[in-house]
């Protein structure tokens, strides 16, 4: 276990660096990431490179005990770059500029920023790559925030021109027939006549587009995304060997496609802002760390995460008093080895001045401090322990970026939020202490006794044999409303529903509706028990076929009575289709249903605030269980073991203080 801080030694005097080398050291902090936004710093002038005071910061610090993950510089380009290259700058969708002064703003298909940004990292690599206190390198920083993975300037059109006829083998009727140009006039004859897609009458945001194109757009879009780390990542390999590469990550995002960025690094690393839960007394949304675990199916670090208030223009509250701790604990529970707080000191000066560190901007060390140097002791003393420990989980959430980019233009529902509803089913599982990994159809599915897909919104012919065969294989698939309703393509499938998916769902779509926009009407399904939830937004109303059994129905509107969700048993696993979305109280009786189904043993009665975890090794299982809550808690150990972090036995109701945990290594 590993505890780091974002460091910037180029915001201080050099002579300070001495004073916080040694308190992090005295803090037991073992890692810094540093420069991912000083390349003025490393290149004050076109050409003109300076790595020696990174060396030295590097150097000063190691002989700290402290190494470096170092950041490649390329999200803040420098002025004189822009002067250089004057639309260098990302584009918006309106056709206007992003001027300079943001991060992540510089076009990446913008020729001139590539060579420069290639040039900065090989020198950089150049300089410190085989530095024995440079240990992992980061690339970049957050792809795609600030909602900069698309762009909609004249070198992306370019770009975009060639993505596409890459992906239609050049064949512009290809492209039309699967587009369906012949939709308001809009077939090309050549693919120099596509353009991005920019605001259009009456609709900004590419809401007036072809949604076809919309969806390729954003496919390239998190492409180029994916290349420009690629292209890091050949250099740092070639020049730095040996050392780990990472990027951090930001937890459930929408425009960079996760799992494609992930594949290319040693390690996800992301950054963990959990203040929303801050004074909510429930665990923060577990969802974040279970996709990140879920990206490569295995455990993460956390690069960043929140150590002191932060805010820009709007302001979260300061973790009070053993939250950082908790959340630190959190993140290990679910799956990170390392845990590095954002940032070391507050900076006195630019737009993150009120983002703050484990300092305040005075530099001296008071109370958030002295909380990471208890959390430094306490993991540098349990490592032996949980090193090699992992989080196995038995169910998977699919997080499908093709069906989240084709619900993005055409959501079939108002309210009907892909990500909204993995977050719920993580909640669902969550508090019933059941971690489940989000995951995509390219992952090995095989690990899941029960996979949740939210909506399969979007299937390619391929995507549906993998869940025939995960099915088929004896796997539990839920299928969420609106589901193989398009095809690659994005175009709607010439079928009846669900498509591609019909035969596992074992059902039929006979008629679909969006009952949220009917006035004072309240939706419900009912159970064979003649129990009711209620249902929300939308209905898919099914018709069983085959061996299939009606598990709910609609209560309710000109389709009361008639199946809500469909069970089917296919080759020797069963697959559920819920045609509607459940509240709380329902998906945690669906949930309840599937673990029992597939033999996960769930816990009843948590208390809301208490998150329960297990890590896993040969020979050791430890079960964490965290109080999110500020008060003290009693809850029921699943099973009796030591506490590592008092070192009592524990059995049974045993009470948890106010914003702590236990860890419970079980017996035997
Ligand atoms: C992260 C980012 C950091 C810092 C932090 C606080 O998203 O990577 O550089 O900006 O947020 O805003």
């Amino acid at each position: 276990m590993i505890l780091g801080v974002a460091y910037y030694p180029e915001h201080w005097p050099e002579e300070r660096w001495e004073t916080d080398a040694r308190l992090m050291r005295e803090a037991g902090i073992t890692r810094v990431r540093i420069g991912e936004f000083a390349w003025h710093r490393m290149e004050p002038k076109d050409g003109a490179f300076q790595f020696d005071w990174l060396k030295r910061a590097v150097e000063l610090l190691g002989r700290h005990g402290i190494k470096t993950i170092l950041g490649t510089p390329t999200p803040t380009y420098p002025a004189w770059l822009h002067m250089k290259h004057p639309d260098i700058h990302q584009v918006n969708s309106n056709g206007t500029i992003r001027e300079f002064g943001m991060r992540q703003d510089a076009c990446k298909n913008h020729p001139g920023y590539r060579d420069y940004a290639r040039r900065i990292v090989t020198r950089l690599a150049d300089a410190l790559g085989k530095h024995p206190d440079v240990v992992a390198w980061q690339t970049d920083n957050e792809f795609g925030c600030h909602g900069t993975a698309r762009c909609w300037c004249s070198y992306c059109r370019k770009a975009f021109q060639e993505w596409l006829r890459k992906r239609f083998s050049n064949d512009i009727r290809a492209l039309n027939t699967a587009w369906g140009t012949f939709f308001w006039s809009q077939d090309y004859n050549s693919f120099d006549e596509i353009g991005v897609p920019r605001d259009t009458a009456g609709c900004a945001g590419n809401d007036g587009q072809n949604p076809a194109l919309v969806l390729d757009f954003y496919r390239f879009s998190s492409d180029v995304q994916v290349e420009f780390q690629r292209e890091q990542i050949k250099i740092l390999r070639a020049k730095s060997p040996g050392r780990l590469i990472t990027h951090n990550l930001m937890g459930a995002h929408r425009t960079v496609n996760y799992f494609h960025l992930a594949a290319d690094i040693d390690v996800v690393s992301w950054d963990n802002y959990p203040f929303s839960s801050n004074g909510t007394n429930l665990p923060p949304n577990s969802m974040h760390h279970d996709l990140m675990r879920g990206c490569k199916q295995k455990n993460v670090w956390v690069m960043e995460q929140g150590s002191g208030q932060g805010g820009w223009g709007s302001y979260n509250a300061t973790p009070q008093p053993g939250q950082m701790r908790l959340w630190a604990w959190q993140a290990v529970a679910r799956g990170a080895d390392m845990v590095s707080f954002f940032r070391w000191r507050s900076c006195r000066w630019g737009r993150e001045q009120y983002w703050h560190g484990l300092l305040y901007h005075h530099g001296q060390p008071q109370r958030r401090y002295q909380e990471a140097k208890a959390l430094g002791a306490e993991l540098a003393a349990l490592s032996k322990e949980l090193d090699g420990t992992t989080v196995e989980s038995q169910v998977g959430i699919l997080f499908d970026y093709d069906s989240i980019w084709a619900l993005e233009t055409q959501p079939c529902a108002q309210g009907f939020d892909y990500i909204a509803l993995c977050r719920e089913y993580a909640q669902a599982f969550a508090r019933l202490g059941v971690t489940a990994d989000g995951v995509s159809l390219d992952s090995d599915l095989s690990r899941y006794d029960l996979l949740i897909a939210p909506s399969m919104h979007l299937i390619t012919p391929e995507g549906a044999e993998r869940l025939k065969a995960y099915v088929h294989n004896g796997g539990t698939l839920l299928l969420g409303p609106r589901s193989g309703v398009k095809d690659t393509e994005d175009a709607v499938v010439d079928a009846l529903l669900p498509g591609l998916l019909r035969e596992p769902a074992g059902c039929h779509v006979e008629d679909y509706d969006n009952f949220g926009m009917v006035k004072n009407l309240t939706m419900h399904v009912r159970d064979e028990d003649d129990r009711v939830w209620p249902a929300r937004i939308m209905a898919d109303v099914l018709v069983p076929e085959g061996k299939a059994r009606t598990l709910l129905t609609y209560a309710g509107h000109y389709y009361a009575g008639k199946p809500a969700a469909v069970e089917n048993p296919y080759g020797n696993g069963v697959c559920i289709y819920l045609g509607t979305l459940l509240d709380e109280s329902g998906l945690r009786m669906l949930a309840e249903r599937l673990l029992r189904r597939v033999h996960v043993s769930a816990i009843s009665g948590l208390p809301e605030c208490v998150e329960v975890v297990c890590r896993v090794k040969p020979g050791g299982t430890y079960t964490f269980y965290l109080n999110h809550s500020a008060h003290p808690v009693a809850v029921d150990l699943v099973r009796p073991g030591v506490d590592l972090i008092s070192g009592k036995e524990t059995t049974g109701k045993t009470e948890i203080a106010g914003f702590n945990l236990l860890i419970v290594k079980e017996r035997g």
